[in-house]
């Protein structure tokens, strides 16, 4: 099937101050990403804080050009794309409800604005496309005069996700969409999403470190480390048989008994390394509990798996052969 949104070797980098007259230097946040995603497929992207989550997800949205690579939407190149053209098919749900929704506007407004930035039909049928969201998004059609501030965290992230989808995107890219909500309320924000992909035929690329949220939800998973996706594979696979080192120290995580505050460092040893100097080799190879001496030198290549790939040299039985 051709993909939807497909990313062809996508580099990021970012000059970054080392310290007063020191020169910058390039810290490669995106590291030469390839994915794709099929229409109405849910990818789970996971992977620990600073790996480039969010540096890719705002290359999806249009919000920030490759350095190099491209992206592609509908076989289109968003680049080629102005930015109001990628809005209308890809459309982000962020983390905090609180500072992307204006303070001054009304939640009839803040949702309804999409349609007038974008000049969609009649302005006549506007507020009845928002009563019909606002419904579709469990939020009762009372709050349309209210504010943000008088709504609760839960019903703020309704407002967001609502005026996400009120220009029917194809793509909604959900950056840790509960992640600032409380707990008691995580589970009713994840479950309307579903519902509203499988309703809507929508496609989501998910960004979570809460690798039990992942697991309910996407179809597939892509594991990020330092700005690679290392392994990727059917959800039901790689929670059955990870096979990269890192995701398997993932996986124990989830173990522990709070799994929503985020991974612990504890099944990995030394700390995530500073991706400005990152480890030569395979830059997983300091933590990695089974490195071996190619592992320090060589940087791993995908190598194909039953439903995805890995980047790990545990695999690549011509160079285990060869050492
Ligand atoms: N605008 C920027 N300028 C300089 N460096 C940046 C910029 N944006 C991101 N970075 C750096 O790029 C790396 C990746 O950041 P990113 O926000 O994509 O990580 P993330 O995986 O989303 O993390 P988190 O899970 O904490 O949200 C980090 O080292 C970050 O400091
Ligand atoms: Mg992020």
């Amino acid at each position: 099937m051709n993909p939807l949104l497909e990313t062809a070797n996508v580099f990021r980098t970012f000059q970054i101050g080392t310290g007063f007259l020191k020169p910058k230097r390039p810290l490669h946040a995106v590291n030469g990403v390839s994915l794709r995603l099929t229409k109405g497929e849910v990818l789970g992207l996971v992977g620990e804080s600073g790996c480039g989550k969010s540096t890719l997800a705002r290359m999806l949205l249009g919000l920030l050009p490759p350095s190099s690579g491209d992206i592609l939407i509908g076989g289109e190149s968003i680049t080629a794309l102005d930015r109001r053209a990628t809005a209308r098919r890809v459309q982000p749900i962020f983390q905090d409800p609180y500072s992307s929704l204006n303070p001054r506007k009304s939640i009839g407004e803040i949702i309804q604005l999409p349609l007038k930035v974008h000049r969609v039909g009649d302005p006549s049928a506007w507020p009845g496309k928002v009563r019909e969201m606002m419904d579709m998004v469990g939020l009762p059609s009372r709050y349309v005069g209210n504010f943000p501030s008088q709504l609760s965290g839960g019903q703020r992230q309704r407002v967001a996700i609502a005026r996400a989808l009120i220009m029917r995107p194809e793509v909604v890219i959900c950056d840790e969409p509960t992640s600032a909500l409380d707990v008691s309320v995580q589970s009713q924000i994840l479950n309307l999403l579903l519902d509203l992909q499988r309703e809507l035929g929508l496609t989501y690329l998910l960004i979570s470190h809460n690798l039990a949220v992942v697991e309910h939800m996407a179809h597939r998973v892509a594991v990020m480390y330092l700005g690679r996706i290392v392994e990727e594979a059917e959800t039901d696979q790689l929670f059955r048989d990870p096979q990269h080192p890192y995701t398997r120290a993932l996986l124990a995580s989830v173990l522990t008994p709070e799994p929503g505050l985020g991974v612990p460092d504890a099944h990995l040893g030394a700390t995530f390394p500073n991706p400005i100097d990152p480890p030569p080799g395979c830059t997983f190879h300091p933590r990695c509990p089974q490195a071996m001496p190619a592992c320090r030198t060589i940087a791993p290549k995908p190598l194909a798996t039953a439903t995805g790939h890995v980047e790990c040299h545990l695999y690549d039985t011509e160079l285990r052969r060869a050492s």
